[in-house]
């Protein structure tokens, strides 16, 4: 299965290959911004992507929109719209470095 790497944490987890990548983020119980709920429409769940960009499904056309409309860098991505097909490293700037699992502080 597919390994992601969050930083700067070093975290690691491992994702069904073709998971959505913030939906996936989210059961595990990673923060991941959401304004729209998954729907492609408000870009809060963007993500940089360190390592392993090629491993990520291509950008379909809501993200290539979304990715303009936000001036979104190159090595970020919208996670909801983004599939994981192979080992990633990933951040956010949110995302600390003694990261807790939302799942693990209930
Ligand atoms: S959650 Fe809104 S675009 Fe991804």
């Amino acid at each position: 299965m597919p390994k992601l790497k969050l930083l700067p944490s070093g975290l690691v987890l491992e994702a069904p290959r073709r998971a959505n990548l913030m939906r996936f983020l989210h059961d595990a119980g990673v923060p991941v911004g959401s304004a729209c709920g998954g729907k492609g429409l408000c870009a809060s769940c963007k993500i940089q992507v360190l390592r392993g960009a090629e491993n990520l499904s291509r950008p379909n056309d809501r993200e290539l929109d979304l990715a303009e409309r936000n001036r979104l860098q190159k090595n970020e991505r919208i996670s909801c719209q983004t599939k994981v097909l192979g080992d990633v490293e990933l951040t956010t700037p949110y995302w600390a470095e003694d990261l807790v699992l939302e799942s693990e502080e209930l």
